[in-house]
This record gives C-alpha cells, structure tokens and sequence, in this order.
C-alpha cells in the first residue's frame, strides 16, 4: 500500500512559511514501543507512519514519565510531572470528582492565545466534573468531539466491536454508563457505533483544518485516537485485513487516519507550514495477550517504570524543517509544550515545567537540552519518591513493582505479583548496551567499573535533590466518586445506569 500524500511532499519542502506552524498531535493508547513497522514489528500494517517515519525525526529514547492514560495526557499537555498537578494514584474514572486542575495551563490555552483555532477529537481521560467541568473546552480546545476517557470504562458487552455487528470481547466495567461520545459539552450518542468512530474522528479533523485555512490562521489539533487500546474495533475496510489479528486491525485503522490528516494536509497545500508529531501515552497492555501490544525488546509493558511502560515510539514530521533521520538523544512528551511555545513564538506559562525546548534538535541546530528523565509509579508517594531515574545512558531503579497491566509476559518482574520492593544499591543498567534491562551492573557477580560507580553516586545523589525538591500536588483522584457525575443522555431516567442509552444509527 502506497501513501498518497507522499507525492506532495517535495512541493511542499519548497514552500518557505513566515507563519508559526499548525500543530497535529497525534497520540496513540497503549501502543508499546515495538508495534509500528518502523520500530520493528514483522507484522503490523502502519504504511503511513512508516512514511512519516521515513520522511521525518524518529526518536529511539523518547519517554513519557507515568506509563497510564491520566497522567501520561496531563503531563503531554502541560509539560509538567503529573505528581505536581495532583494527577495521582491510578486513573480517573466516569464517577470521579476531580480533573486536571483548570489552573494548568494546557498547550491547547498557549496555542489559543498565539490565534490559533484548537480542535481535539478522541479519548480526553483528564476529567469530566461537576457539568463537565473539567472537559476539554473548558482547558482550551474550541472544539472537541470525543469520549471522556477510556472506551472500556463502561459495559462494552453490548458495544459493536471486531468484527463488526458482533460484541466487543470482554465486558470491561460494569454498573457505569454506556460510554458517551460528546461533541463539545453535549452528548452525541451514548454509546456511539465504534466501528464508525475513526471516520468521524477524520471528518471533525478535517473541518477544523479548512476552516482555519479559511479564517486565516493555524489550527492545534489534538488527535488522540482510541487505538489502540482494549477492547479493539476497527471499521468494515480494516477488520480482518492487517495480518496481525483485531490489535493490528486497530493499528491499520489508525494508521489510516494518519493518512487521511495527511492527505487533507496536502489538499490544503498545508503540509510545508504543519508540525506533525505521533508518540503514545504508555506501553502495551499485555494483559491482553496477543491483543494487547507489544514494547519489542524493552522490559515489561504499561503500569511499570521499565522502559517498556515508558519508552514509546516517536515521530516529528515538517517537510521542509525537519531533516529526515533518527535521532537517539533523549526526549520526553513532557517537552512538547516547551517546544511548540519557542517554535510559535508562545511565552511559557509562569510555572515549573518539567519539559525542555527541544527545537534546537527538531529544525538540526542543536542537541537536545534533556539529560535525565524521572519516573513515577502508577501509585506515587512523597516518601519513596521517584521509582527510576534515567541519565545519559545509565538507569537505575531505587524501586520496581510490576502491574497487572503487563501480566502474561514471560518476565516474572513485569506482573502484579511482584509487590514494591526497594532497591539499595539500585538495580543499574547500561541501556545503550542493554535496553532490555536484563543485566544489572551491580548485582555482584561481574566486577563493577568504575565508570558505572559513578554512575550510581550520581544518580543516587540526583534522587535525593529532585525528591526534596519535589512537592506532590493534592490528589485529584482523592477528591472521590460520585455516581451522580457520570455522564447521561436522559437525565434523571430509571432504571439508571442502563437507561443512559441513545445511541446514534448507523451510517
Ligand atoms: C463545538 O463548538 C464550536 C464553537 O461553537 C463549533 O464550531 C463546533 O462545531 C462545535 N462542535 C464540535 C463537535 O466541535
Ligand atoms: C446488554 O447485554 C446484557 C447481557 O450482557 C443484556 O442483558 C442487556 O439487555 C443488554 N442491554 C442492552 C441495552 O442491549
Ligand atoms: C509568576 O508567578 C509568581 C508567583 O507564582 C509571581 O510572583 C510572578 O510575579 C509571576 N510572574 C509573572 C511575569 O507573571
């Protein structure tokens, strides 16, 4: 399969933009760091993020700092650690009472006020609140059309999934509302036909790129695809077509909507003056086997802090900016925001970000500034403190606790069974010579160098500073539930929860 946008590419080098450049950031859900066909996979069909790949920055140490939906999105969207902003332990569900707090300031409020249209389409996961409060256009998205968090945070038994007309596998949560698809603050269909979700997700993309183009200024789109999360659904063309089963279904459908932006990128003559950027928020969900992702050769999967919970693929794309290549100096989506205010023109909100501007190494000018990468648990505390520490090549991992998310691996370390167990000395890993986290330096039974002697000091040293200086955030999640919050297409109707049922027909 050819990519059809590929063919304006070198019209559009040659278009020199004045114009700060549109932002499209395209986030994927529980995509591990060896799904793509560009990070390796034998099987997965990903033509257009091969292409992307090919004709833009690939990262191979770009890192997100919590491996779970909540916070990986609060911190890619605010450049901050998720533990300053209070988005801790676990993640919110459709009850819950607290959110990204609305003091953050979101890349999509930076962007707002720099005159840019701000759309997001897909799955939001930072809170829903009181009359949805802490929805995405009450954080600086003009535009939105979406579910408020994960699709299998309701009854999916009943949901249209893989392949279509029949049920999704598994049932995922119980007494909860259908999940409702919202178009800005209203309910749009509760539940909506998954298999249909992807195009209208395309279709609200496409809009809110022409129509900016017709009003002149730049458009920030956040794409944040369902895909490739549990339970997977895929429309009639994908289904049973990516030779890797319904996960890579899943993957090919988005795969195609990468496409698709792309396409109206170049029907726009707008690919020259348009930063795309593709990553994900956390590592494969093994828990799901064979549908549940893959982190290739790194170590365990979401809900961890080896790096296959954290290490992610990663691509930038701007003909014309960005030079084509790959690139192994260390990133992290917490650097996003930094990147996008120098790269507009933005100024940064007068808060303590965790993000580094890495323009220098986007547009070839520079390294990147990033020298070191922190990594909170899915269940954080000031009293442990950060749980690994990446600096330079070297990890070390003061704590480890697996997670049921990556169960059914064959590593023991990665599962739930594996309670919080504290590391002194750390467990230390060279990851250059090993990315699989499989040998550590200091387990006793290989002389230790000298080199990796100071690497421990040095990053036993760097915990201390940065857990002093650390200050947690009160806890959103704290904040509880209330069933009442939970979102309903028929207020007030009996017998709740199930009569929250409006589902919209199929095209
Ligand atoms: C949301 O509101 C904006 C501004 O009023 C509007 O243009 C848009 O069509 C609405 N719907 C969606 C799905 O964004
Ligand atoms: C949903 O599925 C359950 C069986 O799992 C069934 O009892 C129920 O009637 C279904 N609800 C709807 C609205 O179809
Ligand atoms: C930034 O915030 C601090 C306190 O949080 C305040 O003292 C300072 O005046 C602010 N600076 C600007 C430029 O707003």
């Amino acid at each position: 399969m050819r990519a059809l946008w590929a063919v304006s590419l070198a019209v559009a080098a040659g278009l020199a933009s004045a114009r700060p450049p549109n932002i499209v950031l395209i986030f994927a859900d529980d995509l591990g760091y060896g799904d793509l066909g560009s990070y390796g996979h034998p099987s997965s069909t990903t033509p257009n993020l091969d292409q992307m790949a090919a004709g833009g920055l690939r990262f191979t140490d770009f890192y997100v700092p919590a491996s779970l939906c909540t916070p990986s999105r609060a911190a890619l969207l605010t450049g901050r650690l998720p533990v300053r902003m209070g988005m801790y332990p676990g993640v919110l569900g459709p009850s819950s009472q607290g959110g990204l707090p609305l003091e953050e300031v979101t890349l999509a409020e930076v962007l707002a006020a720099q005159g840019y249209l701000t759309g997001m389409a897909g799955k939001w996961h930072l809170g829903v609140g009181p009359d949805g409060a802490f929805l995405p256009p009450h954080q600086g998205f003009h535009r939105f059309l979406g579910i408020p968090y994960s699709h299998d945070q309701g009854p999916c038994q009943n949901l249209t999934c893989f392949p279509p007309d029949t049920p999704c596998h598994g049932s995922c949560d119980q007494d909860l509302v259908a999940i409702p698809l919202l178009a800005n603050l209203s309910v749009e269909a509760q539940p909506p036909w998954l298999p249909g979700l992807e195009a209208r997700y395309v279709a609200f993309s496409r809009d809110l790129m022409s129509d900016a183009q017709r009003q002149g200024r730049p458009f920030f789109l956040y794409y944040a695809s369902h895909h490739t999360h549990y339970p997977q659904f895929s429309g009639r063309s994908f289904t049973g077509h990516s030779g890797r089963g319904p996960f890579g279904d899943a993957l090919m459908e988005l795969d195609a909507a990468v496409g698709a932006l792309m396409t109206t990128l170049g029907d726009l003559g707008l690919l020259g003056e348009t930063l795309l950027i593709f990553t994900a928020d956390n590592g494969p969900e093994t828990m799901r086997m064979s549908r549940g992702g893959c982190s290739g050769l790194l170590k365990c999967g979401k809900g961890t802090t080896f790096e296959g919970g954290v290490r992610e693929p990663a691509l930038a794309f701007w003909p014309g900016h960005i030079t084509p290549g790959v690139t192994h100096e260390l990133a992290s989506s917490l650097d996003l925001l930094p990147t996008v205010a120098a790269l507009t023109g933005a100024s940064l909100p007068n808060v303590t970000l965790d993000g580094v501007d890495l323009s220098p190494l986007l547009l070839g000018t520079g390294k990147s500034p990033r020298h070191s990468l922190f990594f909170y648990p899915a269940y954080p505390d000031e009293v442990r403190g950060v749980f690994a520490i990446r600096s330079g090549k070297y990890k070390a991992h003061f704590f480890t606790q697996g997670s049921a998310h990556s169960d059914t691996t064959p590593d023991p370390a990665c599962h739930a069974t594996n309670p919080v167990t504290a590391h002194e000395p750390p467990l230390l890993y060279d990851l250059s010579e090993d990315p699989g986290e499989n040998y550590n330096l200091l387990d006793g039974t290989t002389e230790v160098s000298t080199e990796a002697l100071m690497a421990m000091k040095d990053l036993q040293l760097l915990k201390a500073q940065y857990d002093a200086a650390m200050t947690f955030g009160p806890s959103q999640m704290a904040r509880g539930e209330d069933p009442a919050l939970q979102i309903c297409c028929k207020p007030g109707c009996h017998p709740h929860p199930a009569c929250c049922h409006c589902p919209n027909h199929r095209p």
